[in-house]
């Protein structure tokens, strides 16, 4: 439990006196902790700066393999360590000329949490399975400026004030093959099967150097043939129903193949594939258990919607269930399996990152536990389905930890600060639930703690990409939704490491969340603002006279909200329009500058992402039929 009182102030009893650093430090200090490379020790915290609330640390590491994960443990102003009173170090150069040893870096701002003392330094050797640990105990001093002490998260004014659905955005998706949807459709199938590769697998993107995406990622993957399912489940075209059943089949085939493959070190957990669909046994952040359960959640409504076409039973046992008895082409049942016995483990995030208890994870995993209750328990297995619902129970009490109440924000993960990434903001949150919402009412798309995540992630990016600010309106005085990356503290440039930039999937996911939540709203009736939302409500509709009260569907303001959200949801695909060139091609990314397309060409989950948003987008408009006429294109 974290305490208000306190809370940005570093005192420590000293000879019976109470000494607080924050009161008596002026300049900057660099403490020195261990001065040269140490003889008799693989890791040594070797200095550390705390100033003005920022933490900055370097350390020896010796270099005795090519996996490491590096994490120093501390004290938060309450005298406890808890799993986000950490950093997670990274590599910052070698440390002598045989590069027998290197350092390791981080740093962040540790408000809200504050700091006491440093508990231990950790060093996972993965490759030679050795843990080395330099125990620490050593009291921290506070230096420099005074350190913040507002809790409350910073607050953006809006810079236009959309409403309702436009037609550019409704022409620019319109339902034809010369639409960005048709060119989505065209080109994300074109990653489906693509000649020399198994078949059932999905490339992330043709690239094959610079940056080399050419293998199928489970997880990518399975977002890709949901997509191929809502178009399976819905097209009335009898060429097209029977080509996008063959696919669906020989995906869960593969996926069948995959898990039976000898050299997986990690079990079901093995994020990529090599494009003859074996496995992938390079250095890599391996397990990602959020695969299996992605996997599972695909294969799941694709059951459903065989059944609905007539299917029958039989098959859907033989060749997309039961692992037990037809393990070389079912592998749902083993994926349920999996997601039950290891979501508490922690595992690498979605962007292959870090070893952690991630949001995005368990969110699908929690999805996949309660359909594949519900799954088991109508193909007769009773056992099967106790446990998986047990294990769902289980995983949503935990849920609760990754809100946390000072941030008002929804964590990426409950880890430590990932080098730097000490804003735990992630749009990983907004990717958790449109992926992960199973329907229940747990973390829904209108919930208030999801929208001021939203609300905060999105804002994030203002102060980060140059184009979020420089370019607000197309060339008809549109206004464009703000430029969504991964994470404000992003390094990663498509191809390298240097400054992170916008995505087209993040940014489609603003997209989605908000007509998926006017959808939501507009079912119930009512909007309900709470302290909590209210934030995201003031952005988002700015020019509403919003309050901390119901909205029900007889007020004014129901509408005008609605509307709100319509109308960003808008401006956010206008972003994605205004940085697409004429061809309609996606990258993975465009230029946080220049907002140019920049990364992988032609990225799978980017046609998937702007499919989904548009499914939604026409939805929210009660355009039922626009899913089956992008089908049967
Ligand atoms: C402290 O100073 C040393 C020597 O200049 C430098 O190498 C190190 O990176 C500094 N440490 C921090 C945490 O800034
Ligand atoms: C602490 O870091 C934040 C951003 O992470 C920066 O804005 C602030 O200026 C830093 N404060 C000091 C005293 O360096
Ligand atoms: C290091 O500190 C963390 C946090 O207190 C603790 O969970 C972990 O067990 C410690 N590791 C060792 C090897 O002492
Ligand atoms: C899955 O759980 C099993 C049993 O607890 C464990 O041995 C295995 O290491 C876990 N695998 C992953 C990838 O977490
Ligand atoms: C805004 O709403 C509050 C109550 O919800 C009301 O007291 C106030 O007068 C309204 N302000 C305007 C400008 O309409
Ligand atoms: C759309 O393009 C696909 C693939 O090129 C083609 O098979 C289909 O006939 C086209 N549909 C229409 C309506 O033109």
């Amino acid at each position: 439990m974290r305490l208000l009182s306190g809370r940005n102030r570093v005192c420590g009893a000293i000879a019976g006196s109470l000494f607080c650093a924050s009161a008596v430090a002026q300049n900057c200090v660099n403490e020195t902790i261990t001065a040269a490379i140490p003889t008799d020790a693989s890791i040594a915290l070797q200095s550390y700066s705390y100033c003005g609330g920022n933490l900055s640390v370097v350390a020896y590491v010796k270099n005795v393999d090519y996996d490491k994960i590096v994490t120093l443990y501390w004290t938060n102003a309450d005298g406890v360590s808890t799993p986000l009173n950490a950093f997670t170090l990274g590599f910052q150069s070698q440390a002598n000329p045989d590069w027998s040893w290197e350092l390791w870096g981080a740093s962040g701002s540790l408000y809200p949490d504050g700091i006491t003392s440093f508990v231990n330094i950790t060093y996972q050797a993965l490759d030679v399975g050795q843990t080395y640990v330099q125990q620490l105990g050593q009291k921290v001093i506070a230096t420099g400026a005074a350190i913040p002490n507002s809790p409350q998260p910073p607050v953006y004014t809006a810079y236009a004030t959309p409403k309702f659905f436009s037609d550019d955005i409704t022409q620019w998706i319109a339902a034809n093959n010369n639409s960005e949807a048709g060119i989505s459709k065209t080109r994300m199938f074109n990653n489906i099967d693509i000649p020399g590769a198994a078949p059932g697998t999905v490339i992330a993107a043709q690239s094959y150097t610079a940056p080399d995406y050419a293998y199928h990622w489970v997880r990518d993957a399975s977002l890709t043939m949901d997509v191929v399912n809502t178009m399976y489940s819905l097209t009335t075209n009898k060429a097209r129903k029977q080509f996008y059943q063959n696919l669906l089949f020989q995906y869960a085939a593969a996926g069948a193949q995959e898990q039976n493959d000898p050299g997986l070190q990690t079990g079901l957990g093995e994020p990529k594939f090599n494009l003859d669909n074996s496995i992938f046994t390079g250095p890599w952040g391996r397990p990602q258990n959020d695969g299996p359960a992605t996997r599972a959640i695909t294969l799941m409504e694709f059951s459903y919607a065989y059944l609905a076409s007539g299917g029958s039973k039989q098959t859907v046992r033989e060749k997309l269930y039961d692992s037990n008895n037809y393990p070389k082409v079912a592998p749902m049942i083993r994926d349920l399996q999996f997601v039950a016995t290891n979501w508490s483990s922690p595992s690498f995030d979605l962007w292959e990152e870090e070893p952690s208890d991630h949001f995005y994870t368990r969110m699908v995993q929690r999805r996949a536990l309660v359909m594949g209750s519900q799954f088991a328990s109508f193909m007769g297995d009773s056992a099967l389905s106790k446990t998986l619902s047990d294990a769902a129970a289980a995983l949503s009490a935990t849920l609760s930890q990754f809100w946390d109440p000072l941030r008002q924000l929804i964590l990426y993960e409950y880890g430590p600060v990932m080098r730097g990434k000490s804003s735990y903001k992630d749009i990983a949150v907004v990717l958790g639930v449109l992926h992960g919402y199973a329907g229940d009412g747990v973390y829904s798309y209108t919930n208030d703690q999801v929208l001021v995540s939203a609300y905060q992630i999105a804002t994030s990016f203002l102060d980060v990409f140059p184009i979020a600010t420089s370019a607000t309106k197309d060339a008809n005085g549109n206004p464009l939704g703000i430029a969504v990356g991964r994470y404000p503290e992003d390094v990663y440039d498509g191809v390298s490491t240097s400054l992170g930039n916008p995505w087209y999937l993040a940014t489609s996911a603003m997209a989605e969340l908000l007509y998926r939540a006017s959808i939501e709203f507009a079912t119930s009736t009512s909007i309900t603002v709470t302290t909590t939302s209210l934030p995201f409500w003031k952005y988002f509709a700015a020019d509403v006279n919003v309050s901390t009260t119901t909205y029900h569907i007889w007020d004014p303001q129901f509408y005008e909200l609605l509307a709100a959200l319509q109308g960003w949801g808008d401006a956010f695909l206008r972003r994605v329009k205004y940085h697409t060139p004429s061809n309609g091609h996606l990258t993975e990314e465009f230029n946080r500058v220049t907002g140019q397309p920049q990364g992988a060409a032609d990225l799978t989950w980017s046609y998937a992402a702007l499919l989904t948003a548009s499914f939604a987008r026409e939805t929210a408009r009660a355009n039922l039929l626009y899913p089956t006429e992008i089908a049967n294109l």
